[in-house]
């Protein structure tokens, strides 16, 4: 029995909203395609495979983006390689028990076309970032169909490539009504955004339309991150934030404004973005004062975990109770980028998944 609120036997009804499509595959599906496409991985067996791509301790930044080199060119630029992956991350996901997600990823970095400099070096083809978002799209759908639970993605622009962010919010705004619901700011958080910067003008495109906002910040780098997401990006919700305790009036601010903070226990261990002592994880700081946050996974594959570890983490280490789970995923689909009825059918399923009363407003 794991730490999860149950419906009849089974862990349900969570939301997930930071999970990476790219970093979420199942390790058969790169065998396969590998394979398929005559393009060689670091093992022929799952086994061997997650040696290389997934891992246990701490690594360094460097390290981390280094598994992905591992496995993306047998995955990227490959159409029916996106459309399943997205698929079956539907799947894996219903099997955990979430019933909603927002699933973030580059179309940039899974296709292989019209794209500078091609990512994964020696495939060029003819896959847009364009056709990346449809085709995700229809993996989603085609999930949310087979699977029952909802799904809607966030497209990520990388912070060493200024050049993609305008592209990228096109696409948010040309996808908008299927799956899309908002843009993403993810990479090395070494590289400051400035008010000239491609990256700001998408994202005031972003609010000028009115596309949600989350921005990776704070996880590695310091709180300044989280107040460059906030008052120049404008950001909505902080993809981590860890490090915004050491700003204790940027906190202050964050906690009044009721800013919602996107927690990745587990990955925030892997990536030593907070210090290993899990009883003292900024979460459990935002647990003693009511913040506004989720768990969430991150990077399934490459920290080889499931929802149920990162609630395991915080039931073991942090004294987390069912109470405290319920209200962490409530807060989640207050946050969630659906529109405001769609949320409010949400928060209704988990009301009464969690035997509470169903809000009337
Ligand atoms: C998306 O849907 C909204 C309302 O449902 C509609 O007003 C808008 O025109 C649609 N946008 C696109 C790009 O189809
Ligand atoms: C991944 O996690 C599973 C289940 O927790 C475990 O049995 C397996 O040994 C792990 N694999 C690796 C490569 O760490
Ligand atoms: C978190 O943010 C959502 C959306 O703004 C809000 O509805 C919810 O009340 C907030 N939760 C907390 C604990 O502040
Ligand atoms: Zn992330």
């Amino acid at each position: 029995e794991g730490p999860l609120p149950r419906t009849g036997g089974e862990p349900c009804c969570f939301t997930e909203l930071h999970v990476h499509l790219d970093g979420a595959i199942r390790p058969e599906t790169i065998l396969h395609f590998g394979k398929k496409r005559g393009i060689p991985l670091p093992g022929s067996t799952v086994d061997d495979l997650l040696k290389y791509v997934s891992y246990k301790t701490p690594v360094t930044l460097t390290q981390f983006l280094e598994k992905f080199n591992h496995y993306m060119p047998a995955i990227a630029g490959d159409r029916e390689a996106v459309r399943r992956i997205a698929y079956e991350l539907v799947e894996s996901k219903a099997k955990e028990g979430i019933i909603y997600m927002e699933v973030r990823y580059s179309p940039h970095l899974l296709a292989n076309s019209k794209v500078e400099p091609i990512p994964w070096g020696h495939q060029e083809g003819d896959l847009t970032p364009d056709e990346v978002v449809s085709l995700v799209n229809q993996g989603l759908q085609d999930g949310e169909r087979d699977f029952r639970i909802k799904v809607r993605s966030i497209l990520c622009c990388m912070r060493h490539m200024p050049s993609w962010s305008p592209e990228v919010v096109e696409l948010c705004k040309k996808y908008r009504n299927s799956s899309v619901v908002a843009i993403d700011l993810a990479g090395d958080e070494s590289l400051k955004v400035d008010a000239s910067s491609e990256h700001t003008k998408a994202y005031e495109e972003a609010e000028r339309c009115g596309i949600h906002r989350t921005v990776h910040a704070g996880e590695a780098g310091p709180a300044a991150m989280i107040k460059e997401a906030v008052y120049l990006l404008k950001a909505e919700r902080i993809g981590h934030g860890y490090h915004v305790l050491e700003d204790p009036e940027l906190y202050k601010e964050l906690l009044r404004t009721k800013m919602h903070f996107e927690v990745c226990p587990w990955s925030s261990y892997l990536t030593g973005a907070c210090l290993p002592d899990f009883r003292k994880h900024p979460v459990a700081q935002f647990r003693k004062d009511q913040a506004n946050y989720s768990i969430s996974t991150d990077d399934p594959l490459i920290f080889n975990s499931t929802i149920d570890k990162d609630y395991s983490i915080a039931k073991e280490y942090m004294g987390f109770t069912e109470e405290e789970f319920k209200r962490v995923n409530i807060n989640a689909a207050q946050s969630s980028f659906l529109p405001e009825k769609e949320k409010q059918e949400l928060l209704n399923t988990l009301y009464e998944a969690y035997g509470m009363v169903p809000s009337t407003s």
